[in-house]
């Protein structure tokens, strides 16, 4: 049975001061029986670990080097998110991929840096608008799969977020069915290559609100969603926690 995660990814968002408002998500979700994780900025990293060590939320980064350590000015790595008390972190986020040219081959470093850290890897994939209107996007995702997800991964280091990149931020989510279509797929080329393949979760990402996340989660295959926008608030954030 796989256990739903809700994931907050607060990407380049988020003050000390904000941090607190969480509170009413613990408040409100003293016992969850889903995981919730929330990925703040890096500079938030260690204080929300620390505020919340005795709750079950789960905190992340939002990116890691591939190495352990070194000259790499403005970077964080894998060891350096768990020394600050996270267990999990986002690779091949399509913003990196896009901000900042990320290849597969690096995101699979970075996933494998993750595991040498003993953080858990959401690994995210996505077709552009443009692959999805020219009929590509099952093969775009099965090369960010196979290229992405290391051969090391398992279902207990591992989830998979599908995000469309045109339904970041911008309100379009896809149909159920091209949901259900997308998750089923990837469920099918993890079963194929990994041996606890139907373990592995799978996250819906994309303009993912309270008001839209019960339909989604009723999806097969969809074991949690990896939100944005509505990860910012606990007033958001909690409906969605509620619908998983
Ligand atoms: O990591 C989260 C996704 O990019 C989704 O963002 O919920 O604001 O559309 P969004």
């Amino acid at each position: 049975m796989r256990r739903k995660l809700a994931a907050g990814n607060w990407k380049m968002n988020g003050t000390p001061a904000e941090l607190a408002q969480l509170n009413a998500l613990i408040t409100a979700h003293p016992t969850p029986n889903v995981d919730v994780l929330i990925c703040p900025p890096s500079t938030l990293v260690a204080q929300a670990a620390d505020i919340f060590a005795a709750f079950p939320l789960a905190i992340g980064g939002q990116d890691c080097h591939t190495a352990k350590s070194g000259a790499h000015t403005g970077d964080i790595s894998a060891d350096m998110l768990a020394a600050a008390g996270a267990t999990y972190v986002l690779t091949g986020h399509s913003e990196r991929r896009t901000d900042h040219g990320e290849t597969d081959a690096v995101i699979a470093s970075k996933s494998t840096a993750a595991y040498d850290a003993n953080l858990t890897a959401i690994i995210c994939i996505g077709e552009t608008l443009d692959e999805r209107e020219g009929g590509t996007t099952l093969d775009v995702l099965d090369a960010q799969l196979a290229g992405s997800i290391p051969d090391t991964a398992t279902a207990a280091n591992t989830v998979v977020a599908y995000e469309p990149v045109w339904a970041i931020g911008t309100g379009k989510v896809p149909t159920l069915d091209q949901i259900a279509e997308v998750h089923a797929h990837i469920r099918a080329r993890l079963t194929a290559r990994f041996t606890d393949g139907d373990g592995f979760r799978i996250l819906y990402g994309g303009s993912v609100k309270g008001s839209n996340a019960a339909d989604i989660f009723a999806v097969v295959d969809v074991d949690g969603a990896l939100v944005g926008g509505a990860s910012l608030t606990a007033a958001d954030f909690s409906p969605i926690i509620t619908a998983l």
